[in-house]
């Protein structure tokens, strides 16, 4: 079996980048362990306004302290604290890290599955544009966990055993084209546009797989196809995701697999941060489906079935 390390080294990953993703890897088993004993709510928000759960709190801080020790980091940004933490390093070099600790938190006490999603960027800052990253990953808890990563040489899929290491599960993922459709926002709060996709993906034979947990639900995107959307929302036109945090490294990871991720009108990992905090909307999946859903979202509305030709002219 090919270990994480033996592939990262196969790949000729950069030394410290190897050592890096080693590391963050080596704290999914810590993290696992730690869901019997934070269950609950912790009684706090964070910047974004998400009841904290105590896993996305103890997932945080682990991961804070375990890159703060490191000297391999820069700067560390996590969706859980307010501010981008500076790291002191000796020669005032490092990376810049991006942490979803817990994503699909809501999920913990229904025992689904969630993930940790992480960013790396090469010059040791985070507001860059998400194109600009040398590597993107995410955890999986769900039955297996499962690690899946990119440094830019396709996407990869390990599985924790039970010596405790990542051994490979699927080497150079693509994306296939598929029908899988996972549609984030309430239905009330649609607008027109986005709305008339669904309908349309839904009398197009779409199946719905929705979870609550984006990495749970892009990784089914990522094996079966289809496309994850949760859009810019009528009282909330950038959505609920962020930018840094969720849709960059998946959208990279995405891309990776051959697949594509926009804003519904433009290309996320074009955009240039201005906060930590920005959020965005997001359609990752298919790139046949999001480059004719970018076609739709910009024609006008004046005629509504000439707007939607095209939509499924792959399928
Ligand atoms: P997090 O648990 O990191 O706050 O992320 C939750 C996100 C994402 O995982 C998911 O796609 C989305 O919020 C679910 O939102 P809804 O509850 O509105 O469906
Ligand atoms: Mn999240
Ligand atoms: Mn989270």
């Amino acid at each position: 079996m090919v270990s994480l390390e033996q592939h990262l080294t196969d790949a000729a990953c950069d030394e410290k980048l190897k050592e890096l993703i080693l590391l963050l890897s080596q704290q999914a088993k810590p993290i696992k362990d730690a869901f019997v004993e934070n269950q609950d709510y912790a009684g706090t928000t964070n910047m974004h306004g998400d009841n904290q759960m105590e896993l996305d709190k103890w997932a945080d801080e682990h991961l804070i302290k375990i890159l703060r020790e490191s000297q391999l980091i820069k700067t560390i940004a996590s969706e859980e604290q307010e501010d981008i933490i500076e790291v002191i390093t000796p020669d005032n070099s490092g990376f810049g890290v991006t942490l979803d600790p817990l994503d699909g938190s809501s999920l913990i006490a229904v025992n689904l599955a969630v993930g940790t999603i992480i960013g790396i960027y090469g010059n040791g800052d985070v507001l860059e544009k998400g194109k600009n990253m040398k590597a993107a990953a995410y955890i999986l808890y769900g039955p297996l966990t499962v690690l899946v990563y990119t440094i830019k040489n396709g996407v990869h899929e390990f599985v924790l055993n039970d010596s405790g290491e990542f051994v490979l599960l699927r080497e150079n993922i693509t994306m296939p084209e598929g029908k899988l459709y996972s549609p984030g926002g309430l239905k009330k709060d649609h607008t027109e546009k986005h709305a008339k996709f669904i309908q349309k993906l839904e009398e197009n034979g779409h199946k719905l797989r929705y979870s609550g947990s984006f990495v749970a639900d892009f990784h089914q995107i990522l094996r079966y196809g289809g496309i994850f959307s949760y859009p810019a929302l009528k009282e909330k036109e950038d959505g609920k995701l962020r930018l840094l945090f969720e849709a960059n490294p998946i959208g990279f990871i995405a891309r990776q697999a051959g697949g594509e991720v926009s804003t519904g009108l433009k290309d996320i990992l074009e955009i240039t941060p201005t906060s930590i905090d920005q959020r965005v909307p997001i359609y990752v999946g298919n790139k046949s489906k999001i480059k004719d859903l970018e076609e739709h979202m910009k024609e006008d509305m004046k005629d509504e079935k000439e707007e939607l030709r095209g939509v499924y002219d792959d399928e």
